[in-house]
């Protein structure tokens, strides 16, 4: 079994995975030794802090391991190629955890590997990173079912992918909010409105800032370029009134939080007034990386 878009698992075992997270948040080392004698490959080909940190620690307080491969260190900046790579770590460790450029990347490496892979990362889709998110935001409501995300930022956006791949499921309504002229990903949102119409939940794009956030349990926003794109001052300022800044979140709910999967592109997408108040969880959102990275690898590896 790989662990590549949450649209490949059921609600009960998307739920089940984040009360095990929880679970495992109250007591880090309880499941100590599940992993025992076994290794994680953390193959990546783009920068990380957070998802191959919270994946280390992961590996070593199940018991097992882990190593890190880059470009930089590996055959593949030579031009070995992913099918042989897979084939090759397939043969010493019990999984991989992988960050890749294309979404196509990550199925070439699932085709070819003989153990589970992860999904750190692709341009289509950030599943570990939501699954955080959700679990993050059961935390704060102690429920999925009914909770308001408004996403604000670019529309055809992994996290946004992940968002409609699995917060639909849980019964959440999701609206995204971004520049005029973008649109959803058309294959996430068709999978997305039909969990939305089992679940009874909804899905908006919207292009209004305030409509989006007044009725809001979660303002949620992520960097609006790519790390490897260099945006002109044209697209800079399309993004601008998305900002989320003090006066943007004084038209949500008082109770709303804020969240942010991290790296913050502070005094842009959101400014240090939010990031840094009361209302902001991006903390809890990283720390939860670990724990439910935990039970994603038990239930791969476990
Ligand atoms: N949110 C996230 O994936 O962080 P990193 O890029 O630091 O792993």
């Amino acid at each position: 079994m790989h662990f590549l878009s949450l649209s490949e698992f059921s609600h009960k075992e998307l739920n089940d995975l984040v009360n095990h997270a929880l679970e495992l948040k109250k007591d880090p080392l309880s499941a100590f030794g599940a992993l025992q004698g076994k290794t994680l490959a953390l193959l990546f080909l783009k920068h990380s802090t957070r998802t191959r940190v919270s994946f280390e620690v992961a590996a070593n307080q199940l018991g097992g391991s882990a190593i890190y491969m880059s470009p930089d260190t590996s055959q593949l900046g030579r031009g070995e190629t992913i099918a042989d790579t897979a084939g090759t770590l397939s043969r010493y460790v019990d999984g991989i955890v992988a960050r890749v450029f294309e979404h196509e990347q990550i199925e070439e490496l699932a085709k070819h590997a003989t153990v589970p892979v992860i999904n750190g990362l692709t341009n289509f889709n950030h599943p570990c990173q939501i699954m955080a998110d959700l679990m993050t935001v059961k935390e704060r409501f102690g429920r999925l079912d009914g909770v308001r995300i408004a996403f604000l930022g670019a529309a055809d956006n992994n996290i946004v992918n992940s968002f409609l791949h699995a917060a639909p499921q849980f019964g959440a309504h999701l609206t995204v909010c971004s520049p005029k002229g973008q649109s959803l990903n058309p294959t996430a949102r068709a999978t997305g409105q039909r969990f939305a119409e089992a679940s009874g939940s909804s899905i908006r794009l919207t292009h209004d800032a305030v409509d989006a956030v007044k009725d809001a349990d979660v303002v949620y926003t992520d960097v609006w370029f790519s790390m490897h794109e260099q945006p002109s001052d044209e697209g800079k300022a399309a993004y601008m009134p998305y900002q989320v800044n003090g006066a943007l979140m004084a038209q949500a709910p008082s109770h709303a939080i804020f969240m942010h999967c991290m790296p913050v592109h502070r005094g842009w997408e959101a400014t240090d007034e939010v990031a840094d108040s009361s209302q902001s969880v991006i903390f809890d959102e990283a720390e939860n990386r670990l724990h439910i990275q935990k039970a994603i690898i038990l239930k791969l590896l476990g």
